[in-house]
């Protein structure tokens, strides 16, 4: 029969599948409602609790929350604790040492392990190899490599020796590497003579030569260049060597570097609004107890558990997701240097098989173009494998659509694997909004309620709490222990950025819109209120992309927005104004598709426009502001139903429009 359009749909839940419940770290709604409540009644205490039942230290905190300087928070500040010795040393002494900890598939399929003895003298060595050339505690080190062991154990031995590291993305280009690396004032980078992905060779190390070329204020010594390919690549004498060599040399223990748990672990730089990308900055402690008790509670993660998160140690979720978090859970990871369309679109659910992973957490973007190669070669369809190992699925990185999300728990999950979609940021160091996979009903399209502890509000522009039902701005009305703790070596822009005076200055703003459910108080986030677009999961700042657009040669003026996107989400259009006259036909293409490289090649293949359109000039307010809100219209093909009355040139409109 059909449903009456008047009638409110009803919604559809999805139950945590009773074995799953039995067995989990939050069985049923009343443990997680019991979680909550103990936060909510003594909030220190209940930070306190599990930071002394799920961290190590070397020496225990007595204060738990230090708010005396707001927006400045910190966390078991008199503790003492090493990251490393949390992940690695810890399940050695636990019999643990001979389970793998990393299972890595190459790009062409090779596969290597590594135990977790085998990591930890890994780690030692480099630890050692770094402190031989001089890095020491508090010192940055910039990490520029692909997926590998490699990568993972150049991260852990930071921690180690209390460097702080910040992992660059391997897609970014010589111009963005060289940014960080500046902005860090790293000593040392840890690189590879190549990245292989695609069946395609990147030479990273050239690019880090050339990043530093383009800088001559950095305070580079030392370049540290695990052989990936081996194939010959230029050395600079005295600054660059090979990391095999370098651990060979070493003693297989380091004794660690015991820090304080606001010592910072790591710097990770995501895209702002405006001007450059921030230097997010986390805390040891903080991190590592919210890395752990999520992987506990989001993730249920059980020493049985294969763990496979796809995304790579460049983004905040490898970082907390493969580097971190099911490391200190002594959990086996998968890591993969691939990408999920190479040799075919199957790899993704080959691998699954192949390695009976039995936890697996992606983007909706890779979701969405397996559902799209599945259907268009019926050969890569997820039901040629057998998935059967799978007992939990994840999605995180932009909101995942309802039809994704059914397809996943159907052909992935076949009806017996929760999903958990969770909502967070590089920010906020792990999970904010998400469900627990024993105790929450999924409802497809909602990353459902707060982490147990997290504190989450729907507010107003003044900072006034809205009715469910209404959409406004997400917040987190107080400090928890994995949130940012300041923007590297700017903490005015922490402050004003995140801490925003109309809100009152004491809420968390998230940068994101939502609304809660009427009914059931599950949140939808409604996306960016920012200028900052998400493509395939990835944040990107609008004025990042328009600033090097207008830096273009034959570029005089260009505006950046958003657009939505079947596969990546969010595209980005771009509106182009030419020192020259406007350009049509053949050469239009030309110079869009040169366009196209320059944003490639100057910030990343992630920010290239997908759209470009030119015209005369760009939509202006009488005082010669851009108007974006009227560009995203014509972008999506919409037609313009808003004010224009304080438009100068409103003619330029329909040239716009017509511009595609
Ligand atoms: C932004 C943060 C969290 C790691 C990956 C991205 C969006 C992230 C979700 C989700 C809806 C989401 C938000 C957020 N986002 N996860 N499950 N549902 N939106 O980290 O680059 O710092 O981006 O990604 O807009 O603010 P990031």
């Amino acid at each position: 029969m059909a449903a009456n359009p008047a009638e409110k749909k009803e919604t559809v839940f999805y139950y945590p599948p009773v074995d799953f419940v039995k067995n989990a770290a939050i069985p049923g709604m009343d443990a997680y409602r019991a979680l909550c409540r103990a936060a909510e009644e003594n909030y220190e205490g209940f930070w306190e609790e599990l930071a002394r039942e799920n961290v190590l230290w070397h020496k225990p905190f007595t204060k738990v929350l230090n708010d005396t300087n707001p927006p400045f928070y910190k966390w078991f500040e008199d503790g003492e604790l090493n990251v490393s010795w949390n992940c690695l040393d810890k399940h050695l002494a636990n019999g643990n040492a001979e389970k793998d900890a990393i299972i890595f598939e190459a790009d062409d399929g090779t596969v290597t392990k590594v135990t977790y003895r085998q990591l930890h003298e890994r780690v030692c060595r480099l630890a050692n190899g770094l402190k031989s050339l001089g890095v020491g505690k508090g010192d940055r080190v910039v990490i520029y490599m692909a997926m590998s062991i490699e990568a993972v154990v150049a991260m852990q031995a930071c921690a180690r020796i209390g460097a702080i590291h910040s992992v660059v993305f391997g897609g970014f280009s010589a111009p963005s590497l060289g940014e960080r690396i500046v902005n860090a004032g790293a000593v040392a980078v840890i690189t590879a003579d190549m990245q292989i992905r695609g069946g395609r060779r990147l030479p990273l190390k050239a690019i880090v030569d050339e990043a530093l070329a383009l800088n001559d204020n950095h305070t580079v010594k030392n370049i540290v260049v695990y052989r990936r390919t081996g194939d010959g690549i230029p050395f600079t004498e005295g600054r660059d060597c090979w990391m095999d060599e370098l651990m060979a040399r070493q003693s297989a223990e380091c004794e660690p570097e015991w820090v304080d748990a606001e010592h910072p672990l790591f710097i990770l730089y995501t895209s702002g609004s405006t001007g450059n990308p921030k230097g997010a900055q986390h805390a040891s402690g903080g991190f590592l107890l919210w890395a752990i008790m999520t992987m506990r509670w989001t993730f249920d993660i059980k020493p049985s558990d294969v763990f496979w998160c796809t995304a790579d140690i460049g983004w905040i979720t490898g970082h907390t997701y493969n580097a971190y978090g099911p490391l200190a859970t002594g959990a086996t990871i998968l890591l993969f240097e691939g990408v999920p369309t190479y040799p075919h679109a199957g790899r993704f659910w080959e691998m699954i098989d192949k390695h009976k992973v039995s936890i697996f957490y992606t983007a909706p973007t890779a979701i969405r173009s397996l559902i799209k190669a599945s259907s268009e070669d019926n050969r890569v369809a997820p039901e040629h494998y057998d998935l059967s190992s799978l007992r939990l699925l994840g999605s995180v990185g932009e909101p995942i659509n309802p039809e994704a999300w059914l397809w996943f728990y159907r052909h992935i999950g076949k009806e017996r694997c929760p999903i958990v979609d969770t909502f967070w940021q590089t920010e906020t160091g792990g999970h904010v909004i998400a469900p627990m996979p024993g105790a929450t009903p999924l409802v497809p399209g909602s990353c459902t309620l707060p982490l147990p502890g997290l504190s989450v509000s729907v507010v107003d522009e003044t900072g006034q709490e809205l009715p469910w039902g209404q959409g406004g701005i997400l917040v987190i009305n107080r400090p928890w222990p994995s949130m940012i703790r300041t923007v590297w070596g700017n903490d005015e822009r922490y402050k004003t950025h995140y801490w925003p005076e109309e809100l009152g200055g004491r809420l968390y703003q998230a940068g994101d819109g939502a609304i809660r459910d009427p009914q059931t108080g599950y949140f939808t986030i409604t996306g960016r209120i920012d200028d900052v677009l998400n493509v395939s999961g990835h944040a990107l700042g609008t004025m990042e992309v328009e600033s090097v657009l207008s830096a273009h040669p034959m570029v005089a003026e260009a505006a950046v927005v958003g657009k939505p996107d079947d596969l990546t989400g969010e595209s980005i259009c771009a509106f182009v104004i030419l020192k020259n006259e406007l350009p049509k036909g053949e050469a239009a293409k030309h110079i869009a598709s040169d366009l196209r490289k320059w944003v490639s090649r100057e910030i990343s293949p992630i920010a290239r426009p997908k759209e470009i359109r030119f015209g005369e000039n760009l939509p202006k307010t009488r005082s010669g502001k851009i108007m974006r809100r009227l560009l995203r219209v014509i972008a999506r093909g919409e037609e313009i139903t808003q004010d224009i009355s304080t438009l100068e040139n409103p003619a330029i409109l329909e040239q716009l429009r017509q511009s595609l």
